[in-house]
Parts: C-alpha cells; structure tokens; sequence
C-alpha cells in the first residue's frame, strides 16, 4: 500500500511527499517517516552545532565555520546502489550487531544518487530555484523520494545534454572511483585492470580511466564482454569462461609479460557470503610488487578500519599495512568530482549505462532492489521519480 508522508520536509517542501524508507519488515515501502526519526535528526543537529562551538572556543578564536548550505531537490531519477541494499536488508552485517544497525535505519529513507531540480536553496548556496542538478545525498537522507534535502557541496549543476536517469547514474560510483584514484595514484598508470567492468562502478572506472590516457582490461560474464567492449576497453576478459580461467585469459591479453600497476575491484569484499569472490587473492601472480590493488568492498571491520585510517590514527596490525585497503567514499565536497565528470560527459568521454528503468511504486522500488540483489544488473539500477 502506498501511504503518504507529512513530516519530514515540513518547513522547505509541500505536504505529502512520498519517500523509499527501510521499513522495521526490512522490505521497502513508500510511506510516513515516523516523526520521531525528524525530531532526531533535529536533535544531532543541534548537538552537531553546539559541539562545533564548544571546540572553537576551547582551541580557536571563537568563530564558527558557516553552517554547510543546504539545498532542497525535487527529484526527477534516481539510482540504486548495492548499499542501499545493505541497509535495506542488514546484507553482510554481522548477526551481533544487527539490532544496533536496525535502530540506526529503521524508517530513514533510502537512496544515495539523484538527479532533480532545486526547489529552494539555502541564501549561501550557489543553486537558484528551477535549476537542473545532480548529485548524492547524505546517507540515510533517502534520495529515492520526492523530496531530497542535501548539502550544496554534493551536488553540481546537470549539463543540458544529460537526461535525469543519466544524471543519476553518475553521482557516488563517478565520484568514488575519481577519488579513489586521488587517493591511491597521483597519476592514473597503466595497464589497468578492472574487476566488474559492467556493473555501476566498474563501466564508469574503464571510461574514467581510458580518459585518463590508461591502458584498460575489463573483467566480466561472457554475456557482458560486448557491453564491455562498447565502453571503450583494451581487452575484455571473461571471468566464467568454461574453457579457460581468468588468469588464462589475462595471461593471454599481456603475453605473460605486462602486468598490471593498478587494480580497481569493485567484487571482492571479503564477506563471508562473497566468498568466491577473492579475485584479490587469486591475481597475486599477475601483478607486479607495486600495483595498486584496490577493492571497493570489504568487510564491517575493516571499514571500521578505514574509518579510523580517515581521522589520522594508523591501526595495528590492521589489513591496511597490506596492499589491498578498502576504499571509502568522502561525502563531503564531493561536488569537485561531479562537475569533473560531468565535463566528460560534455566532452563525449562519458557515457552513464542506464540499465533496467523501474516506475517509483513499491513493485518497482521492490522489483530494483531484486535486481540490484542479484549482483547481475548491467550499468545502473535507476527509477524514475517523476518523468514530467
Ligand atoms: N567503497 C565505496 O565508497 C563504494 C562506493 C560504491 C560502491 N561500492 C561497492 O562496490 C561494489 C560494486 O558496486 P556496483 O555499484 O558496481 O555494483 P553492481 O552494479 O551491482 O555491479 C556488480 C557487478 O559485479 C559483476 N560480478 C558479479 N559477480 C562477479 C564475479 N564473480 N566476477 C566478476 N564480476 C562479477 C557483475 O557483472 P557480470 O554480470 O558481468 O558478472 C555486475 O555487473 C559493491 O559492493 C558496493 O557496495 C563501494
């Protein structure tokens, strides 16, 4: 059933908005976000600011950054990520810390990627009302809605070439990837290996790093080698090819001799239930001493890890001193990457897969959540908000 929601966007936004939010069945529902959950978001504000205060009186001289602008989106598309199914389903968390997990994202909305037009903007924001834009919206803000409140500095202004569902397609993969590749090389090297080339965030790393002057090898299912090979790779390698291996084939592609200096897995994750994934594992023998290897997913504890990594503490014994850290997206400021790929996109050197398409029901918000699940959607998982 679908129901209506009045609460959240109260002040900024009309009455009656209708948002994805994970509901206590652990299945998605269009419905009310309990009041509750708004009062609380109120309430870490308010002790945000006052801890923010606190700080620059007891270390600095007493003046406090301007709050971040905010912006409110009406929104026109927006796509999944396997995240969302994370917190949708509690997938890959461990059962001890389940209940915590579900107290956190009970009734809080679902959806990171979007692409709308602003509605009401703060004074100190760059946007203006009417203006198209795209972007990634705070976690558990829930961008699969109506309405999404977000942060100036994680959206950018959309070209008028893209479409919305496109616009959608690019935000958190675009900008991890392009961060990712800040944070581990100053310069993109080549050759390139990268592990999931069709799926969201591995077909924008091939055009990301073909655009960078990389020499790119995609790893997928032999169904999706063609789709692989239309994003503009040097070599596509199929991972399930009944007569050879993997390595066989990358073997193959380098004569045995190249190998490659950086590794963007967006498969392995080391959880239990991916376990037969461990390309990071079974690749030691292709690759040289100083490759990059760098995974995209991992697991609770070593993101606990890379938290910790991020405040500036070194952990111990931690599976960082290894060469496969698990990369984490920045949320903040991320608009810097956005306009980059958008920019690309300006220039024809990106191309965002709109894949499956679903209508913003609860069959079809149920219906891309399967799909998302399944680990077999090709490009992006979008769902249309509002076509008008
Ligand atoms: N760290 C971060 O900040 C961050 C940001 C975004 C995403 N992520 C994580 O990155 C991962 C990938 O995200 P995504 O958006 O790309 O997911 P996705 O769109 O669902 O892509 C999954 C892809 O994996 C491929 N795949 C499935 N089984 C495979 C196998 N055995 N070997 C090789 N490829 C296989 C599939 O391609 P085929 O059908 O061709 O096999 C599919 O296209 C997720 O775990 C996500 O949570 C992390």
């Amino acid at each position: 059933m679908r129901r209506f929601r009045r609460a959240v966007f109260a002040k900024r936004a009309p009455a009656g908005v209708v948002v994805a939010t994970v509901a206590p069945s652990r299945r998605f529902r269009t419905s009310d976000a309990p009041r509750a959950r708004s009062l609380a978001r109120e309430i870490g504000r308010f002790a945000r600011r006052a801890w923010t205060r606190f700080w620059a009186n007891v270390w600095g001289d007493g003046e406090v950054d301007p709050p971040r602008p905010r912006v409110l989106v009406k929104v026109r598309a927006c796509s999944l990520n396997p995240v969302d199914a994370k917190y949708l389903y509690g997938d890959k968390c461990p059962r001890m810390f389940r209940p915590f997990v579900r107290g956190v994202v009970d009734g809080r909305g679902v959806g990171f990627d979007f692409s709308g037009v602003v509605v009401e903007a703060d004074a100190n924001a760059e946007f203006r009302r009417g203006q198209a834009v795209f972007g990634v919206a705070p976690p558990l803000e829930g961008a699969c809605a109506e309405y999404v409140e977000c942060y100036a500095d994680m959206i950018a202004e959309k070209s008028v070439n893209m479409t919305h569902a496109e616009a959608a397609a690019i935000g958190l993969c675009g900008a991890t990837i392009c961060q990712a590749l800040d944070a581990f090389c100053k310069v993109v090297p080549s050759p390139v290996l990268v592990i999931g080339a069709s799926g969201g965030l591995g077909h924008l790393a091939v055009q990301i790093c073909k655009c960078e002057g990389a020499e790119v090898v995609g790893v997928s299912s032999a169904r999706n080698l063609e789709f692989v090979r239309s994003l503009g790779v040097d070599a596509a390698a199929p991972y399930d090819d009944p007569d050879s291996t993997l390595e066989e084939h990358l073997a193959e592609w380098g004569h045995g001799h190249k190998k490659f200096k950086l590794i963007l897995d967006t498969v392995t994750s080391n959880a239990a239930v991916d376990a037969q994934y461990d390309y990071c594992s079974r690749l030691r023998e292709i690759v040289d001493d100083d490759c990059r290897y760098v995974k995209f997913g991992g697991t609770p504890t070593q993101w606990a890890f890379a938290h910790i990594r991020r405040i500036g503490l070194t952990v111990p014994f931690s599976d960082f001193h290894k060469r496969a850290p698990p990369f984490w997206i920045y949320f903040r400021g991320l608009e810097r990457q956005l306009r980059y790929l958008r920019d690309m996109y300006d220039a024809g050197d990106l191309k965002p897969r709109v894949g499956n398409r679903f209508p913003f029901t609860n069959d079809g918000v149920r219906d891309a959540f399967a799909l998302l699940r399944s680990r077999r959607a090709v490009g992006k998982v979008i769902i249309d908000i509002d076509e008008n």
